[in-house]
């Protein structure tokens, strides 16, 4: 296990004690949707973006406590888009995470109010005093999250990839799509680590930078394994875009030429990490691992 593997799979852990302290017990009568958001949110995942929340936070000297109720809420949406993403509505996926997913645990009712529940529930966590002591940065943490995940971002790029003219899109087209899709949410976790810390605006826009180039290796990696993993592998089905008839990088460009996008887009992202210096070691870091990982 490299440094980086034992530092993700530290915070990991944190994350996941975090998480099962704010959702609630289930019990009573709405007992079975928490324990469908409980099954989500508990059920392993790499944790990226609340490593990222909290790496991100960590560069400007905050502490892990600190940084962790944001980063829950940041899984709490990712763990959302998941259970609706893997709906026979959208793709159709019975295996996520290396379980079956939540609406073939559960039912397809249930995995949408439990999406919902995770939803609404990270908000409730942003807002509350723990998130942060100013109840300004709560609310710029708040605006922040929702643009990133709503219709000018994730679900904006979830309605592209699901329309019918997504097998039409072109190189840019496709971009665009990922970089709503999976691309914001991977950004606003990085800029929520500087909104916490108050950091200046050049600093941010850093983050930003890193981010974007960051969250599109990310997908072309995501894709890379779609179309080369096994279900085994990677805990959830694989040659499903194609089967599906999706344009995605590799499509486009064939299995070298979108390693070869991504590969160029981590070391871009890392360029972007310059005016931290030494500091930002473990972001850099991290973007090899985006590239490198096979899970
Ligand atoms: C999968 O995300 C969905 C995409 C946005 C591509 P991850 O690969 O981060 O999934 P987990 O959280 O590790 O399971
Ligand atoms: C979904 O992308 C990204 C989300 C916003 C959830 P994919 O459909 O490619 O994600 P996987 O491959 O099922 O994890
Ligand atoms: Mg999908
Ligand atoms: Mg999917
Ligand atoms: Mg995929």
């Amino acid at each position: 296990m490299t440094p980086l593997d034992a530092r993700l799979a530290a915070r990991a852990e944190s994350v996941t004690r975090r998480l099962d302290a704010l959702l609630p017990e289930a019990a009573g009568p709405r007992g079975r949707v928490i324990e469908a958001m409980r099954y989500s949110a508990l059920s392993g995942g790499k944790r990226l973006r609340p490593f990222l929340v909290i790496e991100s936070a960590q560069l400007f000297g905050l502490s892990e406590e600190a940084a962790l109720d944001t980063a829950a809420a940041l899984e709490m949406i990712h763990c959302y888009s998941l259970i609706h993403d893997d709906l026979p509505a959208m793709d159709d996926s019975d295996l996520r995470r290396g379980h079956p997913t939540v609406h073939v645990k559960f039912d397809d009712a249930t995995a949408i109010l439990a999406g919902d529940g995770l939803l609404t529930e990270a908000f409730t966590v942003l807002s509350g005093a723990r998130a942060h002591a100013d109840a300004a940065v709560r609310c710029e943490l708040i605006a922040g999250l929702a643009r990133a995940a709503g219709a000018t971002g994730m679900v904006g790029g979830q309605m592209i990839d699901l329309s019918p003219a997504r097998d039409q899109l072109d190189l840019t087209g496709i971009t665009n799509l990922q970089e709503l899709k999976t691309g914001a949410l991977i950004v606003f976790s990085c800029e929520a680590g500087a909104i916490l810390a108050q950091a200046g605006a050049e600093q941010r826009q850093a983050l930003r930078d890193y981010a974007g180039k960051l969250g599109l290796a990310f997908q072309i990696v995501d894709d890379l394994l779609d179309s080369e993993s096994t279900p085994e592998a990677l805990g959830k089905p694989t040659g499903q875009d194609e089967a599906a008839g999706k344009a995605t990088f590799v499509g486009q460009l064939g299995v070298a030429g979108a390693r070869d996008m991504a590969s160029g887009l981590v070391e871009q992202a890392c360029r972007c990490l310059d005016i931290f210096g030494e500091r930002a070691s473990i972001l850099s870091q991290t973007a090899t691992f985006v590239l490198e990982r096979t899970r």
